[in-house]
């Protein structure tokens, strides 16, 4: 389709509300009105009404200690109570929690009653392990129901878990235990990928034994999953079989106060060192059910649920563990990639468990639509009503694409804003109220407050106009720092337009109609198929290799993926060039320290990088060479005939 096709098709549309959809909706226009009359009292009454409390809050928002937040100040809870425990109690203990869906085909069915044993198994197994309250757990699995269960094991005990998504490299993953000092990591022998078995356990193995650093892992807990061989550590290494399953399956859940962490999730910013981005208890709860009830629309009692996402990323521990079962819904795990054992598994697997709410990313949609239209028409997928998206911008194209090979002409998308730091969906259409603009994100959700800034900081609600958005009132899941480093939040996030607005680092704009629209990251920060990566941690990487002297990233347009990873490197003067072959090993090393998402799609060595006179590399110039662009302003660099250099003597290279 043209755009000018694009845009009359979107004119014709009537994409308001269908009235049978609202009549049943959880969200409602007056939420509005509620929560903008009274902020706090919102919340309170979110927290008090989809949250069971041990004892209630006294204070709903201690925002003293700006940009600190302490939410329902003096209330207890345990989240794994309220995600399964009480589901039990109320009589839906029959009720699917989980349908698991193997890659291979084997499936296991996990009602509420069958998740309170395990959750309740796996967390004395942990104790048994030395694991008390405040001790962290890592956990590196794949998307098996093993990693839920240990999700909400620690949640039990009140140790906060760091999960590390299994694409990581030994090598990240051993920053990410050091940081949090895991006493205990969670693993399988090996995770199934595109029909093959690929080890896990043996990263953990090379991230404890690493260098002359002392490791804080004293206990390796290790799910049996693909029958890979593994070294063993008697002293260290139990399996789970020998371990979990003999335990007694009931386990008294502790109440925690309301800040108690629950955990640490490792996010990339603009420096080579990750971000440890942490989360509490009872205000990350509150708002991962609300949105969960008034975004997807979730109706516990009649849906299923599908999240596509990792577990290892935020959208996976708010959107399939804590808000679905917080709500206690039912909803499908599935473990491996679309295309195995054929491009069609997701729309079998949508009518195999009936789902009627599918929440997925634009990379994904994208890759479907150049798979063809025909692959999802061979399944009834007549059960959904409901789609989602998040990760990054969906491009009207693949909306529509969506919208009508997916969700039959007329399920709501909502298209959800949010990041790893605010812990849940924070921008978005109302499905059942909201009137969709494809594209768009439209609307701060009831409950919280945006606006655009301009450069100098000032709000300003002129369309078409670009500026920065920032987030100008706390939020419950909110995170409340970065473990271990309270400067670098306060920097990162509250100092670029004063301590009054949460700097979220997206360029956005409002259109006629006062949508926002998102326009992607304002700093050195790439989303690669909604992955967040950094250029620098990148760029740390290369000149780990010995024949790297320089290098510099940047994230270049990619048709399916939305950003991909561009390297240009300089050559140390003694190493040699070899072509194509260098250009390999160095995209290989880079998947070796960092993981395969960070793999560069292209890797070009070159002489010279355009930089400052103050010696800053002018990424906007490499960015035009990686999008095969006219390089733009070079008035500013030290030597201009720098990116004549470079576009004529690149050695350049691309992916597999
Ligand atoms: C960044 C956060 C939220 C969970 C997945 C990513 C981008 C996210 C959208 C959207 C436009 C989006 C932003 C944001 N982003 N959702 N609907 N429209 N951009 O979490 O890794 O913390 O990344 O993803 O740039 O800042 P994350």
């Amino acid at each position: 389709m043209t755009d000018d096709s694009l845009s009359s098709h979107l004119h014709e549309m009537d994409l308001s509300p269908d009235p049978a959809f609202t009549e049943q909706a959880n969200g409602t226009a007056a939420m509005y009105d509620e929560a903008a009359a009274d902020h706090e009292g919102f919340w309170a009454r979110q927290a008090r009404e989809r949250i069971s409390w041990a004892t209630d809050f006294d204070q709903t928002l201690d925002w003293s200690e700006a940009p600190f937040a302490k939410w329902f100040v003096g209330g207890t809870l345990n989240v794994a109570y309220n995600c399964v425990d009480r589901h039990v109690e109320a009589g839906n203990g029959d009720r699917v929690a989980i349908h698991f869906e193997g890659e291979g085909g084997d499936t296991r069915t996990i009602t509420y009653a069958d998740l309170q044993r395990e959750v309740s198994k796996a967390a004395n197994a942990l104790e048994s392990l030395g694991v008390a309250t405040g001790d962290r757990v890592a956990v590196y699995m794949p998307m098996i129901p093993e990693t839920v269960f240990t999700m909400l094991a620690c949640a039990r005990i009140g140790a906060p878990h760091s999960v590390i998504f299994g694409g990581f490299s030994a090598e990240a993953l051993h920053t990410r235990i050091a940081d949090a000092e895991a006493k205990v990591v969670v693993t399988t022998d090996g995770q199934w990928r595109r029909g093959k078995p690929a080890p896990l356990k043996a990263a953990v193995d090379a991230a404890i034994h690493h260098g002359e650093d002392e490791s804080p892992v004293e206990k390796v807990l290790v799910v049996k999953r693909t029958d890979t061989e593994v070294e063993w550590d008697d002293s260290r290494d139990v399996w789970w079989h020998d371990l979990v399953d003999g335990q007694p399956d009931t386990h008294e859940a502790v109440p925690v106060d309301s800040e108690h962490p629950l955990f640490i999730l490792y996010t990339s910013g603009t420096t080579g060192k990750p971000k440890g981005i942490f989360h509490t208890t009872g205000g990350y709860l509150t708002q991962a059910a609300y949105t969960n009830a008034v975004v997807h629309d979730v109706h516990p009692e009649s849906d299923v649920y599908w999240c596509t996402a990792d577990v290892g990323w935020v959208t996976g521990h708010s959107y399939i563990v804590y808000g679905p079962l917080a709500n206690g819904a039912t909803q499908v795990l599935y473990e491996g990639t679309p295309d195995t054992p054929h491009q069609g598994r997701w729309w079998e697997l949508v009518e195999k468990y009936k789902v009627s709410i599918l929440y997925t990313a634009p990379t994904a949609i994208r890759t479907f639509m150049k798979w063809g239209d025909d692959i999802p028409a061979k399944s009834d997928l007549s059960s959904v009503r409901m789609l989602g998206s998040v990760g990054e911008p969906i491009n009207p194209e693949a909306w529509l694409w969506y919208r009508k090979n997916i969700g039959g002409g007329k399920a709501p998308i909502v298209d959800t804003w949010w990041q790893t730091e605010t812990g849940g969906i924070m921008i978005s259409p109302l499905p059942g109220v909201t009137t969709l603009e494809p594209g768009s994100a439209q609307k701060p959700i009831p409950g919280i407050s945006a606006e655009i800034l301009d450069d100098d900081g000032n709000p300003f609600t002129e369309a078409e106009k670009v500026g920065y958005l920032v987030l100008t009132k706390p939020w419950p899941a909110m995170l409340r720092g970065i473990w271990g480093d309270p400067e670098r939040y306060k920097e990162t996030y509250w100092s670029r337009f004063g301590p009054k607005y949460y700097f979220a680092g997206d360029g956005a704009k409002y259109d006629e109609k006062g949508n926002i629209w998102l326009l992607g990251r304002v700093d050195d920060v790439m989303n690669v198929s909604g992955h967040r990566l950094s250029t620098a941690e990148i760029e740390s990487a290369l000149v780990s290799h010995p024949s790297v002297a320089e290098a510099a990233v940047v994230g270049a347009a990619d048709e399916t993926t939305g950003q991909a990873v561009c390297a240009f490197v300089i050559l140390r003067g003694d190493a040699v060039d070899n072509g194509e072959e260098t250009v390999q090993e160095l995209r290989g090393h880079v998947a070796k320290e960092i993981g395969p998402i960070a793999k560069p799609r292209q890797v070009m060595i070159v002489q010279e990088l355009p930089k400052t006179r103050s010696g800053k590399i002018m990424r906007r110039l490499l960015k035009d060479v990686a999008e095969n662009r006219e390089v733009g302003d070079v008035t500013t660099l030290a030597d201009s005939s720098v990116m004549n250099l470079i576009k004529e003597g690149m050695t350049s290279g691309s992916s597999d």
